[in-house]
């Protein structure tokens, strides 16, 4: 039994919502977090940039000494396919756990997938369902202006951005009559309410973070990593850039105030 933390990184905030799906799962575990909220957004980039950065994102994680490395970003999961290869620890992102679970919930055979333009872009999803059931088919789209409209905190089931942008990117979606939709980013979660008033109650909507959070449960009983305490764990957070930002904007994400526990790091040192 294991009292080392479990390293989750994202390309900024929007991991917390795996880590609100970790802690919500494994309270005793300890937590440490990195946001690279001086680099985001990792979405719109080059495979060897991403790459580069998630490197040097596990780096850190394990300068804490952890256990495991959760790849919280959707975009790292889908583009930087040798993470796990680098790293003397176990290794998880959201791609597996997520698709299985979209494979699981569809009753009619026809699945939606949403992500940055990087993980549409590189169909990871699609292959991975592909792999589960290929009788199964994938209808994908890329909606880039999700992240800043989360970021901008416009977020409410009537709030008329979020409302017109959820309607522009998800009509053919809708159109298409998938029953299982995955939400292959980190932000879209937030943005849940408006994603499911518009396609509607059938539609199951999967969520990557909680999907990876209950998979790297059963990974770490599965190896023997589960910390026995009784007590609460704790959670550290860790950004490249501006900690104020981080902390306010990570109560909405987090459903609670996560106060002055907060450190930036100079990321480029690892
Ligand atoms: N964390 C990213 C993801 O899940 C979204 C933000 C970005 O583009 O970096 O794909």
């Amino acid at each position: 039994m294991s009292e080392q933390p479990i390293g989750v990184f994202d390309s900024g905030l929007g991991g917390l919502t795996a880590v609100k799906q970790l802690r919500a799962i494994m309270p005793h575990e300890n937590i440490v977090y990195f946001g690279d909220t001086g680099r985001v957004p990792y979405g719109n980039r080059s495979t060897a940039t991403i790459s580069r950065y998630a490197k040097q994102d596990a780096r850190f994680l394990l300068s804490h000494d952890v256990k495991m490395v959760i790849a919280a970003c959707g975009t790292v999961s889908s583009t930087v396919l040798d993470l796990g290869e680098c790293l003397p620890v176990p290794y998880i992102n959201v791609i597996l756990p997520t698709a299985a679970a979209a494979v699981e919930a569809t009753k009619n055979g026809r699945i939606g997938v949403i992500g940055t333009r990087a993980t549409i872009g590189s169909c990871s999803y699609k292959k991975e369902i592909e792999k589960l059931d290929s009788s199964i088919q994938v209808f994908q789209r890329e909606c880039p202006l999700f992240v800043p409209i989360v970021e901008e905190g416009f977020i409410s089931p009537d709030d008329p951005i979020a409302k017109l942008t959820v309607e522009r990117y998800l009509k053919e979606l809708k159109d298409q009559q998938v029953d299982t939709l995955i939400l292959g980013c980190t932000h879209y979660p937030i943005l849940k309410p408006v994603i499911g008033e518009y396609v509607g109650m059938d539609v199951k909507l999967i969520d990557s973070g909680k999907e990876t959070a209950i998979y790297a449960s059963k990974l770490l009983k599965e190896k023997g990593l589960l910390n026995d305490s009784v007590s609460e764990g704790d959670c550290g957070f860790y950004v490249s850039d501006r900690t104020e930002d981080f902390t306010n904007t990570a109560s909405i994400f987090l459903n609670s105030n996560i106060g002055e526990n907060v450190e930036r790091v100079d990321i480029w040192n690892y």
